[in-house]
């Protein structure tokens, strides 16, 4: 089954937010004088459980969905979350993958592996442990988050891609020593420009980097063409190095947004439904799945926001969105 949008795009992907807590403080995601001690983060009883987020994704699956991604948060931080991963890769015809800060992933590859888990992405902004430290703000070093990397390719889940965000000022210096290194390992390595989502982050549209201008620096070093995109509404634009030895993405959300092809829909560890990275407002599904919901009725109910759906907000980003409440990408994953 396919539905549709407002401006008919279909449904096809779900980014499941597992947790919102991480054990890194990222200064342009939870920075620490907000995500402190005492930030009120949700408590057990308040994430769904395991059984609930596998009885949605079901149910998504029935709606079109063929890609899960899970997040969080730091979705590795998630007690056992390999029984989850169990229970959703049951579900015939999924891309099932993780998105990770990497820190916990050499412990937990092989476990997340046998789960069924088919591959990972993971986020990393520079080589250099200085300015790494600088950005994760807990003091975490860069070594092991590549040793999480080689882990997950060595279990087999391949293709490991690499995500990293560029604020100018902070890690630019760290594009073209980031560029070789993961070219040499045959990871996917991919730029992202710094957005404004949520509110904690204090964004300005001076500290992103456009995707052009990493292309130009990359390209005057190691020469490299564009390829084609592998299907409609493919986040990353590809690029390819002319040698023949690898590819690289651009994910340009700023510069050049890719609303008009935006299939995917996003659930909070706390059971709410986004239907966008930059949605004011969730649907609550919790609340229908602890009262005794049926299937039928959860479908009815997200068909229905889907249905409704109109968002393109990096389309529209101006000076009014700007002081709209928005929601944490902690809480939605990115
Ligand atoms: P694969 O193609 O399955 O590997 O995944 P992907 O290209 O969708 O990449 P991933 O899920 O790793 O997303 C990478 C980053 O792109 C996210 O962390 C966000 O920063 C950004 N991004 C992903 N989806 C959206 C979206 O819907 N809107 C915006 N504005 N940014 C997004
Ligand atoms: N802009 C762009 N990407 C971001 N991420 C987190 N916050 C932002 C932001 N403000 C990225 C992380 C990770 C993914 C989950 O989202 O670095 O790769
Ligand atoms: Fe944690 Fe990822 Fe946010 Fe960094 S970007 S604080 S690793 S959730
Ligand atoms: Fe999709 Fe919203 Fe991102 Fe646009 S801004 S691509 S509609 S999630």
């Amino acid at each position: 089954m396919t539905i549709t949008d407002t401006l008919h795009r279909p449904l096809r992907d779900l980014r499941i937010s597992v947790t919102d807590r991480c054990n890194f403080r990222c200064v342009y995601c939870m920075p620490k004088e907000i995500f402190g001690a005492r930030y009120p983060y949700l408590s057990h009883d308040e994430i769904l459980t395991f059984e609930e987020i596998a009885r949605l994704a079901r149910i998504f699956t029935s709606l079109g969905v063929q890609k899960i991604r899970l997040t969080g948060g730091e979705p590795l931080v998630r007690k056992d979350l390999h029984i989850l991963i169990k229970q959703l890769a049951e579900i015939p015809n999924l891309d099932l993958t993780l998105t990770t800060n990497g820190s916990l992933l050499a412990k937990q590859a092989s476990a997340l592996k046998a789960a069924g888990l088919q591959r990972v992405t993971v986020s990393l902004d520079s080589l250099d442990d200085g300015t790494f430290k600088a950005m994760n703000d807990v003091n975490f070093p860069v070594t092991k988050v590549i040793e999480g990397m080689d882990a997950a390719a060595q279990v087999g889940l391949r293709p490991v891609k690499v995500n990293m965000v560029v604020k100018r000022g902070m890690n630019e210096s760290s594009v073209l020593p980031m560029a070789r290194f993961f070219r040499e390992k045959g990871y996917i390595l991919r730029f992202i420009e710094y957005m404004d989502v949520g509110h904690s982050n204090g964004w300005r549209l001076d500290d992103v980097m456009p995707s052009a201008e990493l292309i130009h620096i990359i390209n005057a070093a190691m020469p490299i063409e564009p390829l084609n995109a592998r299907y409609r509404g493919e986040v990353a634009s590809r690029w390819r190095y002319k040698d023949g030895s690898g590819e690289i993405g651009f994910i340009s959300s700023v510069t050049h947004a890719f609303c008009r092809d935006c299939t995917r829909i996003r659930l909070s560890a706390e059971g709410k439904l986004y239907t966008c990275l930059f949605a004011v407002k969730g649907h609550d599904l919790k609340s229908l799945l602890r009262n005794g919901a049926s299937d039928e009725e959860i479908l009815e109910t997200v068909a229905g926001v889907w249905g409704a759906r109109a968002d393109r907000y990096s389309e529209l980003r101006s000076e009014n969105t700007a002081g709209l409440p928005k929601v944490e990408m902690s809480h939605i994953g990115g």
